[in-house]
């Protein structure tokens, strides 16, 4: 499925669903490959607190200090974290053996970050700038439901 398509389904979930961080977390992981596990952690205080989450395991990390891993780091500078090899990157909290590569995209709402989709994926450098610049627009669509 292209990215376009995608998009415009994620427009009708959000519209219609009334569990949206739920649906939107499942509809990701189900259908787009390299999307191995797919997270929404929200801001409380200092910390990232786990939301919804879809993939094959539970991670141990459920609520992570804003700085700490490669989430913290997203949600402290705002930008985007695009991660090709997660274990060359000292940042990184393993969660799953079988991951390879992580992006991060911070969630936005009246100029603060609010949350964040967390994705990791079983494929080194498995996201490209496709994925963020797609990514980005979801989570500019999420962010007065977050
Ligand atoms: N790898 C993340 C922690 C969350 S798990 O991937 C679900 C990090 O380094 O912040």
């Amino acid at each position: 499925m292209d990215y376009k398509t995608v998009e415009s389904n994620i427009k009708k979930i959000i519209e219609e669903s009334s569990n949206i961080l739920q649906d939107v977390v499942n509809y990701l992981s189900n259908n787009i490959d390299h999307y191995s596990w797919v997270g929404i952690y929200v801001v409380e205080g200092k910390d990232l607190v786990l939301g919804p989450w879809n993939g094959p395991d539970e991670t141990k990390h459920t609520r992570i200090p804003i700085g700490q891993g490669v989430c913290g780091s997203a949600a402290s500078s705002g930008k985007t974290e695009v991660v090709d090899d997660v274990h060359k990157d000292s940042r990184y909290l393993s969660c799953f053996v079988s991951t390879k590569s992580e992006i991060v995209v911070p969630i936005k709402k009246d100029g603060k970050i609010a949350g964040e989709i967390d994705i990791d994926s079983d494929k080194i450098s498995a996201f490209t700038n496709d994925d963020k610049v797609f990514l980005e627009k979801i989570c500019d669509m999420l962010s007065e439901h977050i």
